[in-house]
């Protein structure tokens, strides 16, 4: 078979199964082309995108502007490595540290990269800023999280797919309940090792989950009053997502360390982040961390465009105005329905909880007949469908996106 052979839909799912590691569950479909919200199968249907890539692709499908940055750089110079510097880094750095007010960006590609590139130097800061003994040092965490999947990571995840016989685990973190400040402040006061404090600013994965107004900016307070960095996870909630640039500026929050990933590059290419602050970010030198592709031209090309639609097209406004119609239409529907309990989310990073079993597949037979009805989404949990579209959406697409979900929705009703 020729590489370039049209596959149909079948055929392209029977070879990612016998050829493919089973690590996704993937909703039978099977895309071949993406512009703006939509994304088209291989025998060209046409489905509004309501996942967007968890989050990647909040600039629309195949951005022409990120799409020309990125075709044009890929033709001049693709990759140096950091054993020599190269003419777009530096200006990517300048870019995004202003745009999101820090002195310093570190480069990475993927989310759960970034994530550990945050504890690593959280833990350095630890021991030669704050004066913790060497391998004392602990990082708060939340019940219920999601950063990636490094060994690392769901070392201090509470997800049993995600961790059971991954072991042994890293030590060095400590659980707490999200969305709790006393337990956030215990913590803190009854253990001097602490080091940082590591949340999501809404729980995506876990369900979308919104804490309570007033939860982040109290916490970084409770973390200054520890000298406890406060580190923001904002690889899915980050880049105009929930209304904001960052889910942290709803709270005036401005955290110890950010991460961003994801939508950083638009969906068109794997990069990622941690900005951080001199004071901070100065304890990294030479030999201590990196990454063959990070802060590659390619990936600072598509960073800079990417982060310049987010300004140009105020995509964090569109997605304030436009979540609020989602919220209120479903609110709407909710009222008179049986199948659907809620719906929640902050600008266009939104769930409805399903009135069923967590581990009854009626979400997922939702999300199927919500293919048949051309929009795409997926469960998170069990009973929850997360709602991401990309952030360029209009408001006439939103409608009918609404009302492809209330059709959908009303075929459930028992
Ligand atoms: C909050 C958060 N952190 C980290 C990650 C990991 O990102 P990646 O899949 O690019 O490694 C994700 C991915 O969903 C995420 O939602």
């Amino acid at each position: 078979m020729a590489v370039i052979d049209q596959l149909t839909s079948q055929e392209a799912i029977d070879l990612e199964n016998k050829y493919g590691a089973h690590n996704y569950h993937p909703l039978p479909v099977v895309l071949s082309r993406g512009e703006g919200v939509y994304v088209w199968d291989v025998e060209g249907k046409k489905y509004y995108d309501f996942l967007s890539a968890y989050s990647a692709v909040n600039q629309g499908h195949c951005h022409p502007k990120i799409v020309a940055a990125m075709t044009e750089q890929a033709q001049t110079l693709t990759l140096t490595s950091r054993a020599f510097y190269n003419d777009m880094l530096g200006k990517y750095e300048k870019y995004a540290s202003e745009t999101f007010n820090f002195d310093k960006l570190l480069p990475m590609n993927t989310g759960a990269e970034a994530v550990e590139t945050a504890l690593k130097i959280c833990r350095k800061w630890a021991y030669e800023v704050k004066g913790i003994d060497e391998n004392e040092a602990e990082i708060v965490v939340c019940e219920n999280n999601f950063h990636g999947r490094t060994t690392t990571i769901i070392s201090f995840s509470n997800d049993p797919v995600a961790r059971k016989n991954f072991g042994p685990y890293t030590n060095g973190f400590i659980k707490i309940e999200y969305n709790n400040l006393e337990a956030l402040e215990q913590t803190l006061k009854n253990n001097s090792n602490v080091a940082g404090f590591l949340v999501e600013p809404i729980q995506g994965e876990a369900g979308v989950y919104v804490p309570t107004e007033g939860y982040l900016s109290k916490a970084k307070a409770i973390c200054e009053a520890h000298n406890v960095l406060f580190i923001a996870d904002e690889v899915q909630t980050g880049i105009a997502r929930t209304g904001k640039m960052l889910a942290v500026d709803h709270e005036n929050v401005k955290p110890d360390i950010l991460i961003l990933g994801k939508a950083l590059s638009g969906g068109a290419y794997p990069v990622s982040a941690v900005l951080a602050d001199e004071s901070i970010m100065n304890v990294i030198k030479p030999g201590n961390h990196g990454s063959t592709f990070g802060g590659n031209p390619i990936a600072a090309a598509v960073a800079i465009a990417a982060l310049e639609v987010v300004k140009n097209e105020d995509l964090a406004n569109n997605a304030q105005v436009l979540g609020e119609l989602f919220r209120s239409e479903l609110s709407k529907f909710i009222e008179t329905s049986s199948i659907v309990n809620s719906v929640r989310g902050k600008g266009l990073l939104n769930a409805i909880l399903i009135n069923d079993d967590e581990d009854s597949d009626t979400a997922w037979n939702i999300c199927l007949k919500l293919r048949d009805n051309g929009l795409l989404a997926k469960p998170t949990h069990g009973n929850i469908i997360r709602f991401a579209p990309p952030l360029v959406m209009t408001r006439e697409q939103l409608l009918d996106c609404v009302s492809i979900i209330t059709k959908t929705l009303k075929e459930f009703e028992v």
